[in-house]
């Protein structure tokens, strides 16, 4: 597997989101897992750059259909029981030597 570094870990603190370009987003959840995602959401392609963090899950600022660092998608009820929706795709993420380092799409 070849690995890209893609940033310095000091910039992406817990519940942090960066680009990696214009198709993949890097997080952090808040206890301080990575995670990637494609940048477009796949329920009506809002920006999850511009979504929020909660806890180990990422919300994107649409609708509010929720990620985790598996490609796990769901959407919450005011309740906040999880309503599955289709997984999405992942890279391999790593941080190593102080960076953040990406590999290919994974399944
Ligand atoms: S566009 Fe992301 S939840 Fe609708």
């Amino acid at each position: 597997m070849s690995w890209a570094t893609i940033l310095d870990a000091r910039a992406l603190a817990p519940g942090a989101i960066a680009p990696i370009d214009d198709d993949w987003i890097v997080w952090r959840t808040r206890t301080g897992a990575l995670g990637t995602l494609p940048r477009r959401c796949p329920h009506m392609d809002f920006d999850l750059l511009d979504g929020t963090v909660a806890g180990e899950e990422l919300v994107c600022t649409g609708h509010g259909w929720c990620f985790d660092v598996d490609g796990h998608a769901g959407k919450r009820n005011v309740l906040g029981r999880l309503d599955a929706k289709d997984d999405v795709v992942t890279r391999a993420v790593r941080e190593r030597e102080g960076h953040i380092e990406v590999a290919g799409v994974r399944r």
